[in-house]
C-alpha cells in the first residue's frame, strides 16, 4: 500500500479569517500552522484532527486556481491530500496507472512538505494532492 495517511482535505473558502471563526465556533477547533504560498496564490490554515489536516483554503489573487475555483464552483471540497513515503514515486506509478499529472514532478509545498497534484480527469473527479512529508 502507496498510501500511508489521509494527509488532509482542502477546502476553498473566501474569507479566511470567518472560516476560521466558524470551525473555532463549530468545532473547537484550533489552527495548528498558518501559512501564504505565493507560488500557489494562496493562504492556508491548517486544522489538525489526529495525524491529518483540514486545510481551510482562501486565494491572495484573482489569477490563482483557487480563485478560479472559487468564481467558478463556489466555496467547497477543493481536494484531497494523500500522504506517500516517497512522492516522486508515487506519482510515477499514478501516471502508469492511467492518472493525468498537474505537476510534471514533485515540488515543494506548505509545512516544508514534497507534493504533486494530479487532474481529476482520469482520476474519479477528484484533485488529488500526493504529500510527502
Ligand atoms: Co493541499
Amino acid at each position: 500500500m502507496q498510501l500511508t495517511e489521509i494527509d488532509h482535505i482542502a477546502i476553498a473558502v473566501h474569507d479566511l479569517e470567518a472560516a476560521i471563526a466558524y470551525y473555532q465556533k463549530a468545532f473547537d477547533a484550533e489552527v495548528h500552522h498558518r501559512e501564504t504560498v505565493d507560488s500557489d496564490g494562496v493562504e492556508e490554515a491548517l486544522i489538525k484532527v489526529a495525524d491529518s489536516y483540514i486545510q481551510l483554503t482562501a486565494a491572495t489573487r484573482g489569477d490563482s486556481p483557487i480563485a478560479k475555483f472559487l468564481q467558478k464552483r463556489g466555496e467547497g471540497l477543493h481536494h484531497v491530500g494523500y500522504r506517500v513515503d516517497d512522492c516522486a514515486e508515487a506519482l510515477t506509478r499514478m501516471v502508469a496507472a492511467g492518472a493525468t499529472p498537474i505537476d510534471a514532478a514533485p515540488r515543494p509545498g506548505s509545512r516544508g512538505t514534497t507534493v504533486a497534484f494530479i487532474h481529476p480527469k482520469g482520476s474519479l473527479g477528484t484533485l488529488i494532492e500526493l504529500v510527502q512529508e
